[in-house]
């Protein structure tokens, strides 16, 4: 464990955006992370995952801890389901195709998303139909001011459309070391209720499909409509999908009567961020090397040397046209730094 100094974090985060860390450590291990943080009690912390849910549009004055913990074992097996446990630091999309060769089923849906086991839960992260609320039973978190590690049960998680308690009231406060869940061993819920894989299926001839088909069919439907990170620098959904009053979503919906919607509740309507800035005219714009994606207008891309700041300006841009326009105003998704 060493502790580099004015560290480029260009290959630490998706977009590929250069910005330095003052400082740099990487730990291995929850009792190197313990020993980090009670050596450096009271200094300014940045705890780094996968990296793929940020914007840097600044250096970062602190000591930048990046989570490198990695592991994965079943911890539990009983009649239909098991209990898988991943370190913070395992690639997500790897430990998802390990469980699907161990027939292990409930996170296919989530295939190919970027970053680490570790960082999934903070966002409640989601793909075609499903949530890692769906199969979560448990994760630890090391107390940053006491070192202590504590499980967190799903309730105390409070998931809820990307969200979590430590998005919320624990922010800063706790580190997820590791994610435990629950995944059937035998009579998986295969869930294609999500169009896009059904139809997928169907042009592979596929009538009942196994956990790695579906998995296959998301891998397929993510490659043709996001970035590859390491391809194009992209942080995923800048935005999320806004949640607005029915009467609003009425009066959109009279002008235009194909904006595709989800009903959440009696008064509150779901509407595709992606359609709304497409609509706006900004899909496959580009101002510089900060563009927005030619196949799915939620997503910014880096054309190679963008800074955070002007992809934070073109997002502020995208917020401001969305607004004038529908009189929705969208949220960031992804962290801005
Ligand atoms: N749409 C457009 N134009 C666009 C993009 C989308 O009209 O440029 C329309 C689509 O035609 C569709 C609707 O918007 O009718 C929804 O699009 P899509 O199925 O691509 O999903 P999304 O709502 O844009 C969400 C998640 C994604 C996730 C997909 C699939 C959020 C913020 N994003 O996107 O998550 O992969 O659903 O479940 O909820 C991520 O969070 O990084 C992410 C990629």
């Amino acid at each position: 464990m060493q502790i580099s100094t004015n560290f480029n974090l260009k290959e630490y985060n998706t977009f590929g955006i250069t910005a330095y860390a003052k400082e740099f450590i990487s730990v291995e291990t929850t009792e190197e992370l313990a020993t980090v943080l009670a050596e450096n009690k009271g200094r300014k912390l940045f705890i780094l995952g996968g990296g793929s849910n940020m914007l840097l549009t600044q250096d970062i004055d602190a000591l930048v801890i990046h989570i490198n913990i990695k592991g994965k074992q079943i911890t539990k097996q009983q009649t239909g389901y098991a209990h898988v446990k991943a370190m913070a630091g395992e690639n997500w999309h790897e430990f998802v195709l390990f469980c699907i060769e161990n027939n292990l089923g409930g996170l296919e849906n989530l295939s190919l998303i970027p970053g680490n086991v570790g960082t999934t839960p903070i966002q409640n992260i989601g793909a075609y139909g499903t949530e890692i609320k769906d199969t979560f039973e448990s994760c630890e978190a090391m107390d940053i001011e006491t070192q202590e590690i504590k499980t967190f049960t799903k309730e105390e998680c409070e998931f809820a459309y990307r969200e979590s308690i430590f998005k919320g009231r624990l922010k800063d406060k706790y580190i997820i070391t590791s994610v435990t869940f629950r995944l059937t061993t035998d009579e998986h819920r295969i869930n294609t209720a999500y169009g896009d894989i059904t139809d997928k299926l169907i042009d592979k001839g596929i009538i009942v499909p196994t956990i790695k088909d579906v998995s296959n069919a998301v891998i397929a439907i993510r490659q043709s409509k996001l970035p590859d990170p390491k391809e194009l620098g992209n942080s995923g959904s800048f935005f999320k999908n806004p949640i607005v009053p029915k009467a609003l979503f009425e009066k959109i919906q009279a002008e235009h009567p194909l904006m595709p919607y989800y009903a959440v509740s009696e008064s509150q309507v779901k509407v595709p961020a992606g359609w709304l800035i497409e609509q706006s005219g900004f899909k496959g714009k580009r101002f510089g090397d900060a563009g927005v994606h030619t196949k799915q207008a939620l997503v910014l891309v880096n054309y190679g040397n963008a800074t955070g700041k002007e992809l934070l300006e073109l997002s502020k841009k995208i917020q401001e046209t969305v607004f004038e326009k529908f009189g929705i105003q969208i949220e960031a998704e992804v962290n801005i730094i």
